[in-house]
């Protein structure tokens, strides 16, 4: 029985963050903004980092399914238990499918992605206006329902850390994990 996170399992884990807490403020901000090179150019950097949460997402599940994560206190109600497997199973789900609906949405809009500029992405669907806006409410509550659970989960990772009293936390931060 392992009691903790792989190097690699730790450092998705937080590049994957960093990223959602990059992507989605910027999707919400360059959404209202008025038509200008600014605005194409907010995109263009917004695309190219929910490509790489898409990227690492794909690392991140195959890594997961092939490594076991140590398990949860013994403390734990079931029901918490259940709670914490339902929020990690929809965050893997989304980190998924939230990128992929706004590759679809700019392929239906007639945009096409190049990643960091460089790498011409295939549009997924053509030019279709109708369903590029429908994708567009898609992949706006498809995000907020991520961001949610980012902040539902980071309010789990505080109420282990400062109220329970358990390791839950330190496993995912190795650095604070105290030498013995
Ligand atoms: C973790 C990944 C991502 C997150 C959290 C995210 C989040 C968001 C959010 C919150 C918005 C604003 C929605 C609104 O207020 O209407 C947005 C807009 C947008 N997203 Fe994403 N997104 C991600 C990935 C992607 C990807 C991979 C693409 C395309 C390749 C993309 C393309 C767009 C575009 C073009 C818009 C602006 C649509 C418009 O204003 O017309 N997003 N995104």
């Amino acid at each position: 029985m392992t009691d903790r996170y792989t190097r690699t399992a730790v450092a998705l884990h937080w590049l994957i963050a960093l990223l959602i807490f990059a992507a989605f403020p910027l999707g919400v901000y360059m959404h209202d903004l008025p038509l200008s090179p600014y605005k194409l150019r907010l995109f263009s950097y917004h695309k190219w980092i929910g490509v790489t949460v898409f990227m690492l997402a794909v690392l991140r599940v195959t890594w997961r399914a092939t490594h076991r994560p140590p398990s949860m206190p013994g403390t734990m109600a079931d029901w918490e238990k259940l709670a914490a497997h339902t929020t990690h199973y929809a965050l893997y789900v989304l980190i998924l499918i939230v990128p992929v609906s706004g590759w679809l949405m700019s392929s239906a809009k007639g945009f096409q992605t190049v990643w960091f500029g460089v790498l011409p992405l295939p549009d997924l669907v053509g030019k279709d206006k109708e369903l590029g806006d429908m994708l567009l409410e898609v992949h706006k509550v498809l995000s907020y329902l991520l961001f949610g659970l980012v902040l539902a989960h980071i309010g789990a990772a505080l109420k282990h850390h400062f109220i329970e009293r358990d390791d839950v936390l330190v496993r995912m931060i190795p650095f604070l994990r105290k030498r013995p």
